[in-house]
């Protein structure tokens, strides 16, 4: 009886387990993909998530006695939105004026965000011209934040207020936008 031995054929024959080195490094990429996956994917689902969750959060800005009537007021605060990675972004500011000619209380206030309605640069408020100036593009927007000329396509974002026990509150504001203003229920 003749037998023989092809170490190619019985190679082949023989099961196939990877190296146990091979096996190791595939389980570290796993490991490796899934946490980027993970370190990816949850800022995204929290991107979507986020605006739905929103919570509402009121600003106190002061005594309203410390707001002259008719007269505008640049008053700055922590937004309490922001994030811990947000750094001086979540350093915010409202511009505020006591209308003296509103005898209801609903309008007794009109607090507006300091961003421009076009790109979202910081306007400044010039008291001798009664404007608005937005210093990127040259946006310019009336005493009552209406929208006067240059590039910006609306008037400048409302905040909601109240008056709490004496004191100014400004609901926090988000970054507002044209389709996210800050007037729409949060
Ligand atoms: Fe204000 Fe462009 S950002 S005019």
């Amino acid at each position: 009886m003749e037998t023989s031995h092809d170490p190619a054929a019985a190679a082949s024959a023989a099961p196939q387990t990877p190296p146990p080195r091979r096996r190791f490094f595939e389980v570290v990429t796993y490991i490796l993909g899934a946490i980027a996956a993970t370190l990816v994917g949850v800022p995204l689902v929290g991107y979507v998530v986020w605006p739905r969750k929103r919570r509402v959060q009121w600003v106190s800005l002061g005594s309203i006695e410390q707001f002259p009537v008719d007269q505008t007021r640049l008053v700055e605060f922590d937004n309490p939105l922001r994030q811990p990675w947000d750094g001086i972004v979540a350093h915010t500011s409202v511009y505020v004026r006591q209308a003296g000619s509103q005898p209801d209380a609903e309008h007794r206030f009109m607090v507006l965000a300091v961003n421009c309605a076009h790109l979202g640069c910081p306007v400044e408020w010039f008291p001798e011209s009664g404007l608005f100036m937005c210093p990127c593009h040259g946006g310019v927007y009336h005493a009552d934040g209406e929208r006067a000329s240059g590039p910006p396509p609306r008037g400048l974002f409302h905040c909601l207020w109240r008056v709490k026990g004496g004191k100014l509150e400004v609901q926090a504001p988000h970054y507002p936008t044209l389709y996210d203003t800050l007037q729409q229920p949060v």
